[in-house]
Formats: C-alpha cells, structure tokens, sequence
C-alpha cells in the first residue's frame, strides 16, 4: 500500500480510503460480523483512512465504525486516520457554532472516541447562503471552521475540511481562504474535471480543476465519486447491502445513463490495461499525485479486496491515461 500525505496535515493516509458511506453500505446495512472482518482485512492490507459521517445510517456508520475499531484495538495509537462529517440542518442558522459543536460532540458519543482526526463540513456550498436548499456560503463555511478550530483547542479535533460539492467557482473561494485543511472532491472517468481541463462543450458540471488549487494551497484530497457509485463497475447489478442506484453526482441525471457512459472506458480492458472497468477506475484516480486517498464504498470484504489490488497496481501508465483522454 502507498500512503500520501494529506495536504499539511502531515498525515499519512493510505492512498485507498474506506469509504462507510451508505452507497457501497456495509458499515450501515450490514452483518456486524463482516463489518468486522472486512475492517480488520482492510487495515491488515494496509488500508489507515476511514471516513465516516454523522449522517450515513443516521449515526448507524459512526457507531459500528467505533465499535469495530475498538474491539480491533484501532481506537487507541495513531495507525487509522479517521474522518468525520457535520452536517448543518436549515435549524442551524443563527447558531451554527453551537449546532457543529453539538453534531461534533454527538459524533464522539457514538464513536466511542474523544478525539477525530479529520472533521468536515458536510454540506453544498453556493454564491448566497440558502440554507433551506443545502446551499451554503463561504462566510458560514468561515463560521464553521472558526469552532472546528476551537474544538481543536478543546481535544475534540485535530484538522479540518470540507465537501467541494456545489457550485464550483464557490469551492474554489473557499480553497482560497486558507483556513481549511482538506477537500473532499467528486473525481473519476465520466467526470474528471476536478483534475483536468475539460471542453466548453463538456455535459456535466465543471469542477474547474479544483484539486489542483486545493494542492497548491497545500490542502489534502480525498476523492469520492471514485467509482461513480458502483457505474464505474460496468453493471446496472447493486450488491445486496449496497443502496439501491444512486443519484449521480456531477455526472448523467441518472445511473443507468452513468453506466452506459461507463461502457466507453472499457477500452481499457480490452486493449489490456486492466483486468477490469473498476480497477481502471480507481487506478484513474490515483494516478493524479495531487489527490491523497482514493474513497471506494465497498458492500463486502471482496469488493474491498479488489480496490486493494487495484491500487497495489499503482497508477496507470501513460499510454492508458492517453486513451483515457481521447474517450473522454
Ligand atoms: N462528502 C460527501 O458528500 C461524499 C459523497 C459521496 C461519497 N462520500 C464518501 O465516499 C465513499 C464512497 O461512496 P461513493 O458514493 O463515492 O461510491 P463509490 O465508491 O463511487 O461506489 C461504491 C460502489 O461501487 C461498487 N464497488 C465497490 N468496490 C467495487 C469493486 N472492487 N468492484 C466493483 N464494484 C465495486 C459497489 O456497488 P455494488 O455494491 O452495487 O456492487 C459500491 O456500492 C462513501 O462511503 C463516503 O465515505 C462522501
């Protein structure tokens, strides 16, 4: 396994996260007991990152997550890098210290921990702050990260972030502030504009190569998206624990249409680059140096298993990414 650092955190994170979100969903819809062993496969292969968030499974992720880490001894030391995400309700205008702080605290609780090392404003940033439509501004991103910092002062935290999902030219304001220590950045084959240019004519949204200002900011990275939830494995097929198909984001306006988009890509099985579509659509990602820790959501210990040799692959060569440029 490589491990990156993430930005000027200084942490070291293994370049494949863990993703206990709900699409892949194990850490929220499954058996305890594989939770337990795919968790303990993933860190006995390598894998530090965990990211988690206060509202996968409504609580349900952070708690098994907590559970499964302590009763593998991971709670305690420095080995897993663990993340988590505060997710502001339209009630928290008006007091939104006081709402991360009880969301933060909350998370703990159900942690089982005292301390996170990663923390994340969870939410979609826009122009105006429209709090009822998810929209957020940088003024009250400001806000957050002025008490992520005090919850630092106070043991709570250790560093702090956010998700680079809403309007782009406002994600790219706020990597400008300087105030924040990670990005969470939509990133893979069908939409890889948060890494590289893309035509005028390109048909979804445009993340103006947003990893590249978060790293030259001196920010870490942490891509999502790296499978377009399960399109980029080629099958309208879900795994049983796995959400039924997302809503794509920042790709087609539905799955089946990601997964068809996705068919384009599997040149680079064909012409010998990969064994399979998923594999060379976490090795894509990795293979932008600037991006610290590639998110996969896995449903089972074989998906994990996958991602893991995905990556111990490394990135892709440059004639792969070549190809990958003329399909796009
Ligand atoms: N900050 C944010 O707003 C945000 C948003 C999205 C995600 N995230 C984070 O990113 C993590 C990943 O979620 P995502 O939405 O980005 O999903 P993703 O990783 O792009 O896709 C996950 C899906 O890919 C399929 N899959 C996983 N491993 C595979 C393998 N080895 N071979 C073939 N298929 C495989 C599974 O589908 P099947 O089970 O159907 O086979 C799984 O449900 C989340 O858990 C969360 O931590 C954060």
């Amino acid at each position: 396994m490589e491990y990156r650092t993430l930005g000027k955190t200084g942490l070291k994170v293994s370049t494949l996260g863990f993703g206990c979100g709900a699409i892949g969903g194990l850490l929220v819809r499954g058996h305890y007991p594989d939770m337990r062993a795919t968790v303990a496969r993933a860190i006995e292969l390598g894998v530090t990152y965990f990211d988690t968030a206060s509202m996968y499974g409504n609580g349900q992720s952070e708690a098994n997550l907590g559970a499964v880490l302590r009763e593998l001894g991971e709670d305690k030391g420095d080995r897993v890098v663990l993340g988590t995400k505060v997710r502001l309700g339209a009630d928290a205008v008006g007091r939104i210290s006081a709402a991360v702080t009880e969301s933060v605290e909350a998370s703990l609780r159900r942690l089982g921990r005292e301390q996170v090392d990663l923390i994340q404003f969870h939410n979609r940033l826009g122009a105006v702050s429209r709090p009822v439509e998810d929209h957020w501004s940088v003024a009250d991103l400001l806000e957050v990260a002025e008490t992520f910092d005090r919850l630092r002062g106070q043991g709570k935290v250790r560093f702090w972030g956010f998700t680079g999902l809403g309007e782009p030219a406002v994600i790219l304001d706020a990597i400008q502030t300087g105030v924040l220590h990670s990005v969470q950045s939509c990133y893979n084959l069908l939409n890889p504009s948060a890494g590289r240019a893309v035509n005028d004519d390109f048909p979804y949204e445009n993340y103006s190569q947003m990893i590249d200002a978060a790293g030259t900011a001196g920010m870490g990275v942490i891509a999502i998206r790296v499978l377009a939830g399960g399109a980029l494995a080629g099958t309208l097929d879900r795994h049983p624990v796995a959400a039924p198909a997302p809503n794509p984001i920042g790709s087609a306006r539905d799955y089946a249409s990601d997964v068809a988009h996705a068919q384009r890509f599997a040149c680079l099985v064909h012409e010998g680059y990969t064994e399979t579509l998923a594999e060379a659509a976490i090795r894509f990602v990795i293979s932008k140096p600037a991006v610290s820790t590639a998110l996969v959501g896995t449903s089972n210990q074989e998906q994990l298993e996958a991602a893991v040799a995905a990556v111990e692959r490394g990135p892709l060569p440059a004639p792969a990414l070549a190809r990958i440029a003329d399909t796009i």
